[in-house]
């Protein structure tokens, strides 16, 4: 949180997909500890949603829990509708849910490959799709944002980095990434703002196997907490980023300055 009084995301509503767990639940509770009315969407365990849901709330913020797989249509649609019927507006998308299904290529069920691609990116596009038509319907108040709405993607540094055992994950995140950029030129004109943030290696249950092993390519030295993501998510969420969009920002420790290092080739 800044130091000022007014909260930085103060009467604004967000929709964290991917909430109950890891990146997605540090940042459900920040936005809320910035002043945002939360919904949590989830996909699996409902009393994690829940729990975070009353952390956002204690945070400062109002929050409900929301059981959407972002992958299917009708679904994705219904969470939008259940936000707008609770809190009357929509100004903040944060596309979140991400799974990992590593395999050799050769190796590689269709089943791993289409999982992968139908979650991380068809659930980006679903849930964008949606946010943006709320956006471009509701009349935009300097007073809540200067922004007509604001999309942000948890890509991962594997947009830019290939990695071995990864050409799901890696082609799901390079396609995050020209979304990301079509969209926010698209919608610019709006005053819609879409940006990614590419986090390196984060500690959350995706990858609690190696986090020893991959303190290693990190140029700082550590594995980053989820609030190191969080607290980016605020800033490209809140007016101080404004004139901020189509752009990814890597929250990596510097892996990204070590691809071949990372890729452990
Ligand atoms: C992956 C993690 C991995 C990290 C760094 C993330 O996008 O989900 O499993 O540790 O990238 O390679």
């Amino acid at each position: 949180m800044n130091n000022s009084n007014k909260k930085r995301l103060q009467n604004q509503t967000a929709i964290v997909t991917g909430a109950e767990s890891g990146i997605g639940k540090a940042i459900a509770i920040e936005l809320a500890a910035e002043g945002a009315n939360v919904v949590v969407n989830y996909i699996a365990d409902a009393d994690e949603a829940q729990k975070v849901a009353d952390a956002a709330k204690s945070a400062g913020g109002k929050a409900i829990k929301f059981k959407a797989d972002v992958s299917k249509e009708d679904q994705v649609k219904e969470m939008f509708s259940k936000t707008i019927e609770t809190f009357g507006r929509l100004d903040i998308l944060v596309n979140n849910a991400g799974i990992q299904k590593d395999a050799a290529i050769d190796e590689m069920t269709l089943d791993e490959w289409q999982k992968v691609i139908d979650v991380n990116l068809t659930g980006y596009f679903l849930c964008s799709r949606e946010a943006i038509k709320k956006f471009k319907k509701q009349e935009p108040d300097e007073n809540i944002s200067v922004a007509a709405g604001k999309i942000i993607c948890i890509s991962s540094v594997h947009e830019r980095i290939p990695w071995k055992g990864r050409a799901n994950y890696a082609a799901s995140k390079g396609g995050i990434m020209l979304l990301m950029k079509s969209i926010a030129v698209e919608v610019a004109e709006h005053k819609i703002r879409v940006n990614s943030i590419g986090p390196g290696a984060i500690k959350t249950p995706i990858n609690k196997e190696s986090w020893d092993e991959l303190k290693q390519s990190i140029p700082y030295g550590r594995v980053g907490n989820p609030e190191d993501i969080a607290g980016a998510a605020v800033w490209l969420a809140s007016d101080e980023s404004d004139y901020v969009t189509g752009t990814t920002l890597f929250v990596d420790g510097g892996m990204t300055l070590y691809p071949y290092l990372a890729a452990g080739n």
